[in-house]
């Protein structure tokens, strides 16, 4: 059995939507299902002392990736971990501010790119990370598909750039304009270390990456070309060359029109859809390439009653003419009520 992806998979339903299957009901997971809103997570996180101290834990890491599927029992499981891990690995300063989020080291000139590691070093930092994927393949129910990621190269840069999240990206465009050469090496290192970080993940047990490209609304025009879709383009092609048979999700967020024709470029499996374009055209523009995932707004978790219902159900019914996975447009935030979590599930499941 290669990559943990054939026979045994007929019981995954994530794997049928990804290989291009209508299903009857949709399969469904949530984008940051093990986070802030659970306090399951909140007491797990405390135990650990802080959000970087839970990544590296496999343990802690993996009971956390459990929490969701245990209390809700979701489709697919996505590794706990995070995007920034891989720059931490390259050698970048990583911690977190609580309330306010995370702090790099920054890359504003050759010296500081100089800096950094070797792609064949990461191993060093991300070793617990594959630690976390073999012990959810031991523990995860039969039927649940295990997600590894990975951040995509632009919005990894444009935090490694910046130091910190910022709300327009704008020292990661100011680099690509005043030094191309620094920044498109930085893409580039950032493009090799993720080949070889999901490829380990895969090795190690996951069943599906994802490519989460959080900022790629910001790339215009030719940009968005070369620093969307062509370093989506050589992680897919590196990882179907490798693991010829682990789907990838692409997510190109906010991208617009950028979304057409989105998986024919990158070879992807699935695109994930935010909540900024509709489902109904999503489903005449994207989804009638393949498999798409999405994209009901994240503050129906927050705000609930009939309209969380009504908007489920339409997104369901938008996407039912060919292969779909439910999820949110973007991340659950921590100030969600897990009540409507369960009320999307049923909506989505007709129960
Ligand atoms: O989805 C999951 O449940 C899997 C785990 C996961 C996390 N981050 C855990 C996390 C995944 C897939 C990510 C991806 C990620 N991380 C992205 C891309 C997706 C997106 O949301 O756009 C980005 C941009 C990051 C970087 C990051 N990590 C930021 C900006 C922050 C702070 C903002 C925030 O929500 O607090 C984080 C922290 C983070 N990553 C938390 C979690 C559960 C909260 C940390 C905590 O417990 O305090």
């Amino acid at each position: 059995m290669k990559d943990g992806n054939n026979t045994m998979s007929q019981t995954k339903t994530i794997l049928l939507a990804l290989a291009g299957e209508t299903r009857p009901t949709p399969p469904i997971w949530m984008m940051r299902q093990a986070g802030r809103y659970l306090p399951e997570y909140r007491a797990t996180r405390a135990q650990a002392g802080d959000f970087l101290s839970l990544c590296y834990n496999p343990e802690l890491a993996a009971e956390v990736t459990l929490q969701p599927i245990r209390r809700y029992g979701f489709d697919a499981a996505i590794l706990f971990a995070d995007i920034l891990l891989l720059p931490q690995a390259l050698g970048a300063d990583l911690w977190f501010v609580t309330g306010e989020g995370p702090r790099l080291s920054t890359i504003t000139e050759q010296a500081d790119f100089e800096k950094l590691k070797p792609v064949d070093e990461i191993d060093a930092v991300l070793n617990p990370i594959y630690e976390t994927i073999r012990i959810l393949r031991r523990e995860l129910p039969e039927e649940t598909t295990l997600i590894g990621f990975a951040g995509a190269p632009w919005t990894v840069a444009t935090y490694m750039i910046a130091g910190r999240g910022t709300p327009d990206q704008g020292p990661a465009h100011a680099l690509k304009a005043e030094n191309r050469v620094l920044f498109e090496a930085l893409i580039d290192r950032i493009t090799e270390g993720t080949i070889e970080y999901l490829s380990k993940q895969i090795n190690a047990g996951a069943e599906v990456v994802k490519i989460f490209d959080s900022w790629a609304g910001s790339l215009k025009g030719e940009d968005f070309q070369k620093y969307a879709v062509e370093p989506a383009r050589k992680i897919t092609q590196a990882i179907k060359a490798r693991h010829p048979d682990t789907p990838v999700i692409g997510f190109p967020r906010e991208a617009g029109d950028g979304y057409i024709g989105f998986a024919k470029a990158t070879g992807v499996d699935c695109v994930a859809i935010d909540n900024s374009v509709s489902a109904d055209w999503a489903a005449a523009h994207v989804q009638k390439d393949g498999c798409v995932q999405g994209n009901l707004a994240s503050r129906h978790m927050v705000t609930g009653g009939q309209a969380l219902v009504d908007e489920t159900q339409a997104i369901v019914k938008a996407f039912s003419g060919g292969p779909h996975i439910f999820n949110l447009g973007h991340g659950i935030t921590p100030d969600a009520d897990p009540d409507n979590v369960q009320r999307m599930i049923d909506a989505v499941r007709g129960e």
